[in-house]
């Protein structure tokens, strides 16, 4: 949801600037611009369209100076044009900023900015923030009097106690050559600590090249940098906030040997898995023990309820863990979708342990449910992958997935990681209740440790499922079936098609869709179903003659050496035999790259689909 770059120091900004830009463009690619601050003042450059565009602007009119800030954008208030791309500019034209965020009362500030004798020239939240900044700073600033840091810090703080909703802010002024502020409440800002040099950006991703030490910037603070100082303020006093280490490298958020980040990422799954499963599983006790700020065994023991919450690809994890929970555990779970949750003030219970799932943990709609669970006096536990990021923070626990940086839009590897942690909840539940005995626990420890080797074998017959997307890719329209612990990747699998390649697909629980979406069914209509050899199998295959009966194309995704699936579907994908449990983690993996295919066959941009955005920090 835009990406932010700042940059101060003793090197050329923009180069940096760009490159930064580059990294974020994943967060939102509607518009972009730079402004920078040199010898001959200020260079402001912005179009709409993505960072190459305004690459290609800036060959023919080139921005220079070491002081800097820059913007891509996913645009909320007005449409993508030039106009509405930022930096935006104050009324005198000489402050500049780049924001992330919504101010949800811009109508109102803006109408008494143009009684004040203010003109806009955007339709953007942004342009009304930028000139209330201006304004306080003009009365801030005595008449004649040369304009001090200190002050522009503090008009800053004024006009975003002023300003409602939620934003990440870069700002820059023509009067301050070597000064950049910036400020955050509820979208990511991170200070990038370098030696000489310091950096602002919405995520690590275009800092870690130049320095591993980060600081995570919370609500409400106000940070001022030069190239040799960083001040912090919170409520218009200086504080301290602790200085992170970051500990990926630049080189993982690269594509490498891969036409895609999507793709580099699905491929990545053996080793994350391996990774995690290095650190986590205890084969003599036959469970699971989570490392970090993951919460203690006795107030796990405590837990009674579940209430798993999250949004989109990661809501879809939240219902397989539902599944796994339950019955590996035998404790009630239930699954919100987030944005509806945050509405419906229900019931919980002091003993419920709220379960918030993010891959970029600055979901809004996530974030707003945990607040108000805890709100309540209700413990939020949070699995993420960003380090840092405001769901951890303001959860009670937090397990990372270390997933390592996605990029690609559509989430792949962290959904795999999600799936893992949450078997993983369900065995460390399960063994401490009983509900699982030693031998299951290591049955499910020693079988966990197969499961990178047999992802590898799935990725091995990718040129198989290539095949099958160039048979389908034209097809307009997709139903995705599984049951039980495979109907939450039914949904997965139909989400990853049409997010990239704009086609029409639906998941439903194999059973139910004799309950209406059996009148879509045509011989141009074809049906995925995960099929796997478990105590659904029987079912699943009574489903499968019912689509053909009506001459419905089937692709499965069925256990190696299933002969009899192979005598009923058009296609199969095999993936290796495991337990029942298991199977989630592995034939989602199909689909994600059935998706993939296909998405790159109708020449669809894999990993910038259109209309999306990597982290949704707006309502
Ligand atoms: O960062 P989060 O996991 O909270 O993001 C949630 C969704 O926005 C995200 O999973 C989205 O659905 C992806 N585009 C799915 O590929």
């Amino acid at each position: 949801m835009c990406g932010i770059v700042g940059y101060v120091g003793k090197r050329e900004a923009s180069p940096l600037l760009l490159d930064g830009l580059r990294r974020l463009e994943y967060r939102g690619y509607d518009s972009a611009g730079i402004c920078t601050l040199g010898r001959e003042g200020l260079s402001l450059r912005k179009c709409v369209g993505r960072v190459s565009a305004l690459v290609d602007a800036l060959r023919k009119k080139p921005v220079t100076g070491s002081l800097g800030i820059s913007h891509t954008r996913w645009a909320t208030h007005g449409l993508p044009s030039d106009a509405n791309a930022h930096p935006h500019l104050d009324e005198s034209g000489r402050l500049v900023i780049v924001h992330n965020g919504i101010i949800e009362n811009y109508a109102e500030l803006r109408r008494k900015l143009v009684e004040r004798g203010h003109h806009f020239r955007s339709q953007t939240d942004t342009e009304v923030l930028a000139h209330l900044i201006g304004h306080h700073l003009d009365k801030l600033v005595p008449r004649g009097k040369r304009l001090a840091a200190e002050l522009l810090t503090q008009a800053v703080h004024r006009a975003t106690q002023e300003a409602e909703g939620t934003y990440a802010i870069a700002v820059l002024h023509a009067d301050l050559p070597d000064q950049l502020i910036g400020a955050r409440s509820g979208s990511p800002l991170v200070v990038g600590v370098g030696k000489g040099e310091q950096f602002l950006a919405s995520d690590v991703s275009p800092i870690v090249n130049h320095t591993r030490k980060v600081i995570y910037l919370h609500d409400g603070d106000v940070v001022r940098l030069t190239r040799d100082r960083v001040e912090l303020f919170a409520r218009g006093k200086p504080i301290k906030r602790a200085v992170s280490t970051v500990h990926w490298s630049a080189e993982e958020a690269e594509l490498g040997r891969f036409p895609h980040y999507m793709l580099k990422e699905i491929h990545e799954q053996p080793t994350r898995v391996a990774d995690l499963l290095k650190l986590t599983l205890r084969p003599r006790d036959g469970t699971v023990e989570f490392v970090g700020r993951a919460l203690k065994r006795k107030e796990l023991a405590q837990i009674q309820r579940l209430v798993l919450v999250a949004c989109g690809t990661s809501w879809h994890a939240a219902l397989a863990g539902e599944y796994l929970i339950e019955n590996l555990a035998g404790v009630p779970v239930e699954v919100e979708c987030a944005s509806e949750m945050r509405y419906r003030n229900r019931p919980l219970e002091p003993d419920t342990l709220v379960v918030a799932i993010s891959q970029s943990g600055e979901t809004a709609d996530t974030l707003a449910a945990v607040r108000g669970a805890r709100a309540r006096h209700i413990r939020a536990l949070a699995i993420v992958n960003v380090v840092g990021s405001t769901l951890a923070r303001e959860s009670d626990a937090d397990i990372y997935m270390r997933a390592g940086p996605e990029i690609g839009v559509a989430s792949t590897k962290a959904f795999e990681m999600q799936v893992l942690l949450l078997t993983m909840l369900g065995i460390a539940l399960g063994r401490q209740r009983g509900t699982l005995s030693l031998a299951q626990g290591r049955r499910l420890v020693r079988e966990l440790k197969t499961i990178p080797r047999k992802l590898q074998k799935i990725l091995d017959g990718e040129t198989h499922i290539l095949r099958i997307a160039k048979k389908y890719y034209r097809c307009t329209d997709f139903l995705y079936m599984g049951r039980q612990f495979n109907f939450p990747i039914a949904l997965e699998g139909a989400l990853k098609l049409k997010e990239l390649s704009y086609i029409h697909a639906e998941g439903y629980p194999s059973a139910e869709m004799k309950h209406g979406p059996i009148a879509l069914i045509t011989p141009e209509f074809p049906s995925v179903f995960v099929v796997p050899r478990d105590p659904m199998y029987d079912k699943n295959m009574s489903n499968i003659e019912e689509i053909k009966a009506r001459k419905g194309p089937i692709i499965a995704v069925a256990t190696a050496g299933d002969k009899e699936v192979a005598r009923k579907a058009d296609d199969v994908i095999y993936i290796p035999r495991t337990l029942d449990w298991l199977y989630p983690l592995l034939t989602v993996v199909p689909l994600q790259l059935l998706a993939y295919h296909i998405a790159v066959l109708r020449g669809c941009d894999v990993d910038k689909p259109r209309n999306l955005a990597k982290s949704v920090t707006v309502e």
